[in-house]
């Protein structure tokens, strides 16, 4: 039993109380008691690959900000890493693959993982972390869309173009056909086992969505999350979230998903009109939290003003930056829990 479902009945579509909300990347990078844990460790993965630390920070943003649910601490590149792609987290940089897709005998190689197997340490910290909650705010589990996932793989890091993986597209669209369909494939069987070990909500991150030009966007990325959330929405609510993609919301809105994220370069009002009666999560500027206490309060009630008439969950429009004073999350999440419509 939830002490606090307002999340989960507003990611239903059901009216609540007042707006739930919650921040993406809440767990780690802006909290000191991430920080001192992560220090302790060898790197990154050890803090993954260790059901019980990823449970413990996956409750340190409850504790500490107080927000309506909690995310699973992982990453979407562990999906890459269980399909025989391993990457590596360089301090300070971000993900590296020293090996990156380049030919169908590539693609051939990678496994379809049977999810306990390949990714049991998540379903783990899952569990544990279900328990731990103990019915306090719902859990949400999550992964890349399968695009954002073949970006990195044929990259084989971060990149302001991306120019490789969308070149790829363009001379052998079979092959990314191919290579999508297979991280499709262990996408569904690992968001169905995150629901078994104790989701109750499953969010799909397409970070890179924005590089894509609108065709490829359809062909490339939106049929392959329909397939994601077609397989799971029988089971539990589905978030999209999209980054960049704001001509994409009238594909989002045939699917079976019941919310989807808007960055902030996107108008509610707008997507309200495309997005028919689903929830809408989002959507501050991360960069408004830089302000002070007072300027902060300002900015998070005019973006609830723009997602009044139906439901909304509030989020920032990505994710935290690291150098956010968690003091201003803080306003920002009071500010949402004072507001009526
Ligand atoms: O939301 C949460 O708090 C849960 C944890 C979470 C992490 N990564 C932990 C993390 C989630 C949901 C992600 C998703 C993720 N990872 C995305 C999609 C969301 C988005 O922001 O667009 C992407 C693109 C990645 C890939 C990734 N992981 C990058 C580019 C980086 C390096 C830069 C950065 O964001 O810090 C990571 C590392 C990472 N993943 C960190 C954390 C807390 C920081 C690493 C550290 O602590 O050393």
């Amino acid at each position: 039993m939830l002490k606090n479902d307002l999340f989960l009945r507003a990611a239903r579509g059901e009216a609540t109380e007042r707006t739930p909300v919650w921040l993406m990347r809440q767990a780690g990078r802006i909290l000191p008691e991430y920080r001192a844990l992560r220090a302790r460790l060898s790197g990154f993965k050890e803090l993954v690959e260790t059901p019980e630390l990823a449970a413990e920070v996956t409750i340190q943003p409850i504790d500490a900000l107080d927000v309506d649910a909690a995310i699973i601490f992982s990453d979407i590149l562990v999906v890459p890493d269980a399909m025989g792609l391993p990457y590596e987290m360089v301090e300070a940089r971000g993900p590296l693959f020293p090996t990156t897709i380049k030919s169908a005998a590539d693609i051939d190689k990678l496994r379809i993982p049977d999810p306990e197997e390949g990714l049991g340490y998540v379903l783990e910290a899952l569990r544990i972390t279900k328990k731990a909650l103990n019915g306090r705010v719902p859990l949400i589990g999550f992964a890349g869309a399968p695009f954002t996932i073949l970006a990195y793989m044929i990259e084989g890091h971060g990149s302001k173009t991306f120019s490789k993986a969308r070149g790829f597209l363009y001379r052998e669209p079979a092959l990314a056909h191919r290579l999508l369909a297979k991280i499709t494939a262990t996408t569904i069987a690992y968001l169905q086992a995150q629901v078994a070990a104790g989701a109750q909500v499953v969010q799909v991150f397409d970070s890179w969505a924005g590089i894509l030009p609108p065709a490829h966007y359809t062909e490339f990325s939106a049929r392959y999350i329909a397939e994601i959330c077609e397989a799971l929405a029988p089971l539990v609510p589905v978030t999209v979230f999209a980054k960049g993609a704001w001509w994409a919301v009238p594909e989002f809105a045939a699917m079976p998903c019941r919310t989807i994220g808007l960055d902030w370069n996107q108008t509610p009002g707008q997507v309200r009109t495309e997005a028919g009666d689903k929830t809408l999560q989002g959507n501050l500027d991360p960069c408004a939290l830089y302000g002070t206490p007072e300027q902060v309060r300002a900015a998070t009630e005019a973006m609830l003003r723009q997602f009044a008439g139906g439901p909304h969950i509030a989020n920032l429009g990505h994710g935290v930056y690291p150098d956010t004073n968690p003091d201003n999350v803080r306003v920002f999440v009071e500010t949402v829990k004072a507001w009526r419509n």
